[in-house]
């Protein structure tokens, strides 16, 4: 009896020092366990004369399940101090400041193209839109390229059906706008066009900027130098530009307009393929048989038409030579600008 009273105590005052759920576990097998005090005096019952047997059995039962009481609460008193430790811990504190998010750029496509409709505008044209998805009429015939010309091998053409294509150039927006309107007009179109071309310089959508300007005496002269001013203003005022004899259906004369190289000055490089010039946009006098398509009258007035890429202006701007950059949006690229 002594001994189960001195066991007893003995096992509060481990318990009373134990502190987390590791160290209850060794105290159930120190006392419980298969080589447990409590089991080795059960086993010691059979040492026992008979008839002591059954009081001193109780007595050990009852100090077994008085442990086992002891040791379930205090486990549960542990478990729910371990998780609201955890609980402090872990917690989150609402009223710290965020992480900040990063602000994002533009892109230089878009950059490069408000830069270009801002000259326009500041020389006084104003700013068309049309349709990227175009009637064949619009993106080709009205613009003197019949069904069979090869003139429409320029273009590789994405063909929705027979008559609906994604358009190849933004000159459908000068045809659209003629026959709404009188002349005078002088406006750019802006927009994304759409060829089936992918390499190192094309992808299959890229931006245009058109132009076009007609009234009564529109010459050559006008053509030559609302494209000089505009060419020295988006790159430099010293950048020799020269204009060349070329073929459009819509334009005649046509010439495409080139640039002196601003890579080699001149000199000739891999870029301007040693020539020492780059091309930049294609151009003319507008086509008297446009004008008579959207009802003007061809003795009467004259305009001029140009156009030029967006990529490519941006391309020569930054020195970037893969056209594909534009596109991967690759925040390394990107965010340079
Ligand atoms: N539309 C032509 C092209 O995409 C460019 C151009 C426009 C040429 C206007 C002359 C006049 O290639």
């Amino acid at each position: 009896m002594d001994d189960l009273k001195e066991l007893r105590k003995q096992f509060l005052l481990h318990l009373g020092r134990a502190e987390d759920s590791s160290q209850l576990q060794n105290l159930r097998s120190r006392y419980l366990g298969k080589k447990g005090e409590i089991t080795g005096l059960l086993k010691s019952l059979t040492s026992m004369p008979p008839a002591d047997r059954p009081a001193a059995g109780k007595e050990i039962n009852e100090l077994k399940d008085f442990i086992e009481n002891q040791l379930n609460r205090h486990l549960q008193k542990i478990h729910s101090r371990e998780i609201e430790g955890r609980i402090q811990k872990e917690s989150i504190d609402v009223t710290l400041p965020g992480p900040g998010s990063e602000i994002g750029g533009r892109h230089p496509i878009s950059l490069v193209l408000d830069e270009v409709i801002d000259i326009f505008i500041s020389m006084g044209f104003g700013v068309e839109e049309g349709p990227e998805i175009e009637l064949d009429f619009y993106n080709f015939e009205a613009l003197n390229i019949p069904r069979d010309h090869p003139a429409r091998d320029m273009q590789d053409t994405f063909y929705i059906n027979d008559e609906v294509v994604m358009r190849t150039h933004t000159s459908p927006v000068q045809v659209r706008v003629m026959q709404q309107r009188k002349p005078p007009l002088r406006f750019i179109a802006p927009g994304k066009v759409y060829r089936c071309d992918a390499d190192i310089s094309h992808t299959p959508m890229f931006h245009q900027v058109e132009g076009l300007m007609v009234d009564t005496n529109i010459t050559f002269a006008n053509l030559k130098s609302v494209l000089e001013s505009f060419l020295h203003s988006v790159f430099t005022p010293d950048t020799p530009v020269r204009f060349r004899p070329s073929y459009f259906p819509f334009t005649e004369p046509s010439a495409e307009v080139d640039i002196g190289c601003i890579f080699c000055k001149g000199s000739g490089c891999r870029i301007c393929k040693t020539t020492g010039w780059i091309e930049i946009l294609g151009s003319g006098m507008v086509n008297p048989k446009v004008f008579k398509m959207v009802g003007y009258n061809p003795r009467k007035y004259t305009g001029f038409a140009f156009g030029m890429g967006i990529e490519r202006i941006t391309m020569l701007k930054y020195g970037i030579d893969d056209i594909r950059l534009f596109y991967e949006n690759d925040l390394r690229f990107l965010g340079q600008f």
